[in-house]
């Protein structure tokens, strides 16, 4: 039997790629169908920041599995809801820089952390309705566990028509790509890719939005680094304020985490 040129060199690239292509494991660390009960939000999520309720803006975190007013699981979609808030105790941020809390909102954290290594890879994705009005703050991102920085933003609206991707090495040395966002609550699909570099130090970041390539950042030393994943609905604070006198709500569906190795 005669092969054409073509199938034998496809032949040859198949052989090349098998023999040089570790085969590495695809780990689902949060499956796609985390938001679609409140039992299996809880297996994989935490409700509020991994340090508590409150952060560098206006909104206090507030939910728990009894308390489903400012963080809902409902139709497989995630909201986190901010309301204004009339008498917060105490009446300010218990951290840094501790401003005046003025709503009551949501923000939840993945149980599991992220470390990257040699050994692996990370493939982080999700659907967001983001609000992108005056002091709203919404958030999607991975800080560090231990000492800051590591931090990198997937998603971080800052009350324009525009998400923020974001690397910071030092808390002065950041790295940011504004991407344009639309103001009219539709999903889009936001995604980032977690590599080790070849130093084994330092992690390159590569930043999606809709599948279509943004940006590659790359982060000094995130190797070896646990992160928390963390969706938070913030306001005023860096998206200006004061922020809105009604209900903002952020959406997110069909959030999913996966590694590949070990
Ligand atoms: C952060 O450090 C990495 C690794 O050294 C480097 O490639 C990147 O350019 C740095 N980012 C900034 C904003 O300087
Ligand atoms: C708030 O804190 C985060 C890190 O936890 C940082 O990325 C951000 O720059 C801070 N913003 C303000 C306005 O303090």
């Amino acid at each position: 039997m005669l092969f054409s040129n073509h199938f034998k060199a496809a032949l040859a690239l198949t052989a090349t790629v098998l023999c040089l292509t570790p085969v590495y494991a695809v780990t689902t660390v949060i499956p796609s169908t985390s938001f679609s009960s409140y039992t299996v939000f809880e297996s994989f999520w935490a409700y509020l920041y991994p340090w508590g309720s409150d952060h560098n803006g206006s909104a206090r975190m507030v939910g728990s599995s009894t308390d489903h007013s400012h963080i809902a699981v409902v139709s497989s979609t995630l909201s986190l809801i901010a309301t204004p808030t009339t008498n917060p105790v105490p009446p300010t941020s218990t951290a840094n820089p501790n401003p005046a809390i003025h709503y009551a909102s949501g923000a939840i954290h993945a149980k599991a952390q992220i470390t990257v290594t040699s050994a692996n890879s990370y493939t982080i994705s999700g659907d967001f309705s983001a609000p992108t009005v005056f002091g709203t703050w919404p958030a999607f991102w991975l800080t560090a566990v231990n000492s800051w920085p590591p931090e990198t933003d997937i998603g971080e609206w800052k009350g324009t028509n525009n998400n923020w991707f974001n690397t910071f090495n030092t808390s002065s040395i950041v790295k940011s790509t504004l991407v344009a966002w639309p103001a009219d609550l539709s999903f889009h699909t936001l995604k980032a890719v977690l590599t080790a570099e070849s130093n084994n130090v330092d992690v390159r970041i590569d930043f999606y939005m809709d599948n279509v390539l943004q940006t590659t950042q790359f982060g000094a030393g995130f190797v070896g680094q646990p992160l928390w994943l963390i969706i938070n609905l913030q306001m005023e604070g860096s998206a200006g304020s004061p922020g809105p006198s009604g209900t903002t709500t952020y959406k997110v569906r069909n959030m999913l985490v996966t590694r590949t190795g070990t």
